[in-house]
């Protein structure tokens, strides 16, 4: 029996120091190696065979007060330990309340699509209504349908991206949109004048330098009623350059033939980086040249075009423009912006700008 005992009281005094230096893994495993089932304590009581009752009574006794006393250190190293991780995450991990915080960067709109809410803004303003369609085109739509039949050398002029798509047996092919004209006759097929719409859309053409990019935006504006004239269009035109540019660029009407509208003209703005002079710094104006930015061109809308759209042109007119909406963008006063493919280059450096 003293043997047991005294087994049992080394086994404790071994394991008490053992116990007041684990770690938190240690500490797990010399659980389980005193206390648990087939632990040392309960190896212990193999000798109970071996005695007498009173014998028993006493190791029974013995074994029970070195388990309590085995939980007692275990429970306390526990308590160390946790208050050892939480003093250690005060010392490293604490946060200062009394600092200023970081603000989230918020983010805004692209500039072009700021610049498609503000211009549509404008034209909604005198009536019109803003308009989308389609980015993939057929045939029709996008010549046919403008006054310009197959193999028209009109059409050259649209350096188009033909999709390797089933061709329509009316449509015809299909077409990345090249300008947003085909905007036109699809409102006409739409609705009944009075037509005034505003379109905006992609439009994609064989081209990239300074002043061409292959994918742009321009915005078609349609309307078509009775009486329309030239100078409805001036009026509309008019109306936006002076809100959108400021009263003092300046806009022109030039001749210039488009198949799509009778007359027809190139607008024209004064360049907002020469200022319309022409040069900067006394050497010519990389955007311009001349002091003068096309725009897009305009028209009375030809009447073969309304006769497409189911419109007589008997009975009605009606008057069109498409502009570029980057170069429009580019030519507002203080932009400056020298290469319009800039805009499209994901530098946030430059778009954090507007
Ligand atoms: N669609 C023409 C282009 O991309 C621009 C244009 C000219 C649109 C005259 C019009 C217009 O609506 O009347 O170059």
């Amino acid at each position: 029996m003293s043997d047991t005992k005294q087994q049992l009281e080394k086994l404790l005094a071994d394991s008490v120091l053992a116990l007041a230096t684990a770690d938190e893994t240690g500490l797990r495993e010399l659980e389980v190696r005193l206390l648990g089932r087939k632990g040392e304590v309960n190896r212990v009581l193999g000798a109970m065979g071996a005695l007498d009752v009173a014998g028993r009574a006493e190791l029974g006794a013995a074994v029970n007060a070195a388990k309590n006393e085995l939980e007692r250190a275990i429970a306390r190293r526990r308590q160390e330990l946790s208050f050892e991780l939480s003093s250690a995450l005060a010392e490293n991990d604490w946060i200062d309340t009394t600092e200023p915080g970081t603000v989230a960067a918020a983010g805004h709109l692209h500039p072009s699509n700021a610049a498609i809410n503000e211009m549509s803004a404008l034209f909604e303003r005198i009536g019109f209504r803003r308009a989308r369609y389609r980015e993939a085109e057929f045939d029709h739509y996008a010549f046919e349908a403008l006054n310009m039949p197959k193999d028209h050398p009109a059409r050259d002029d649209w350096e188009t991206f033909f999709i390797d798509a089933p061709e329509d047996k009316k449509m015809g092919k299909q077409v990345l949109t090249p300008h947003t004209s085909n905007a036109q006759n699809r409102e006409m097929e739409r609705r009944r004048p009075p037509i005034k719409m505003v379109a905006f859309g992609k439009c994609y053409r064989r081209q990239s330098d300074v002043t061409h990019l292959v994918m742009f935006h321009q915005f078609e504006g349609l309307v078509v009623d009775k009486g329309i004239s030239l100078a409805h269009l001036r009026g509309a035109l008019d109306h936006f350059a002076k809100n959108y540019f400021g009263t003092e660029r300046v806009t022109r009407l030039r001749p210039h033939h488009f198949k799509f509208t009778e007359p027809s003209f190139e607008v024209d703005i004064s360049c907002g980086l020469c200022n319309g002079t022409g040069k900067v710094g006394g050497v010519s104006c990389r955007v311009c040249k001349s002091g003068w930015l096309e725009l897009g061109g305009a028209g009375m809308v030809h009447p073969n075009v309304l006769k497409a759209g189911g419109v007589d042109p008997k009975i009605y007119s009606g008057f069109a423009f498409g502009w570029g909406l980057e170069r429009t963008m580019m030519m507002r006063a203080g932009m400056n912006i020298p290469d319009i493919r800039l805009i499209y280059n994901n530098d946030k450096r430059f778009l954090d700008q507007f």
